[in-house]
């Protein structure tokens, strides 16, 4: 399997597979891959000739230093796990931070159309001009005709394909289902880190928005809120940071349920330090 840890040698290379006709899919990580990062790239395998996965753990997104310092960095293993899908098909871009940012390490401010104020947004101070700032310049290296991202950040989802019809950036933005382990946790790169007992009751927020999708059928936002809100009170082990049901366009909370609009349920938890994120479609 090809490895890149310079753009030069990359861009050189994809242009050779650009005039032979060849097709690029692309599939953006911060690695510590696992199973819902692999989907991305098994569905990019369907679609494509080659899949780019790059794997970079990109620090002008992180509002929280300690968590920069702790993510898990396991390139060898995430390699290893590439290999067993694809040797040939797969092409890894490994940068440094001073290969995509030169001594500047700063991001570039976006305006999302609001997108960028709701929730992660407005909860991670920062965040979204970090992941504009280095997908749009991925996608500037990759050039891919495909570029596929997980519904486990959906706002993130909505926020690149926001990026790409501002910018007249070509590339389709493909949205990809969650992956979650047995027990209904939603996987994530951060779950390593949960300390036993935390690992333990993490499922409760999947079997909460399960509930709170049921109730949402019948109750209005404001009622299945207050009802999430008093589940988790009685959960000490995990803290709730928010519980919103938006309109899947303006990530806007809802006020008033629409049968022409459609919903989601996001949510933040920290489990001790570690802090989790899921959703679900509500109808
Ligand atoms: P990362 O958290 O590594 O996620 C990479 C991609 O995998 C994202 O599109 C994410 O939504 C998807 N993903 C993660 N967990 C998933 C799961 N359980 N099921 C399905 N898809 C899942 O998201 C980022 O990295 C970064 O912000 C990035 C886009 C790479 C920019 O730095």
């Amino acid at each position: 399997m090809k490895t890149f840890h310079n753009k030069s040698e990359l861009t050189h290379h994809i242009d050779e597979l650009k005039a032979e006709g060849k097709s690029i899919g692309f599939v953006p990580t911060m690695g510590a891959l696992h199973n819902g990062h692999l989907s991305l790239v098994e569905n990019g395998l369907n679609d494509n000739d080659f899949v780019v996965v790059s794997i970079f753990v990109n620090p002008t997104q992180f509002d929280n230093q300690e968590d920069l310092i702790k993510y898990p960095r396991t390139l060898d293993a995430d390699v290893s796990l590439l290999k067993i899908i694809s040797e040939h098909e797969i092409l890894v871009y490994a940068p440094t931070v001073n290969d995509i940012y030169g001594d500047n390490v700063q991001s570039q401010s976006f305006k999302f159309d609001g997108l960028e104020n709701e929730m992660e947004g407005a909860f991670r101070e920062g965040h979204f001009d970090g992941v504009g700032t280095i997908v749009k310049r991925l996608f500037e290296i990759v050039r891919p005709d495909k570029a596929y991202f997980g519904e486990k950040d959906f706002q993130q989802l909505q926020i690149v394909k926001k990026l790409v019809e501002l910018y007249h950036i070509p590339v389709e933005v493909i949205g990809c289902s969650i992956h979650r382990e047995k027990d209904g946790l939603a996987m994530s790169s951060r779950n390593t880190r949960l300390t036993e007992a935390h690992r333990a009751v993490a499922p409760f927020i999947y079997k909460i928005l399960k509930s709170a999708k049921t109730e949402f059928g019948t109750k209005s936002a404001k009622k299945v809120t207050e009802w999430v809100e008093k589940q988790f009170k009685k959960q000490s082990l995990l803290e709730l940071e928010y519980f919103i049901i938006a309109d899947i366009e303006t990530l806007k909370p809802v006020k008033r349920k629409s049968t022409k609009k459609t919903y989601r349920a996001f949510i933040a938890v920290y489990a001790g330090d570690i802090r989790l994120i899921d959703n679900i479609a509500l109808n």
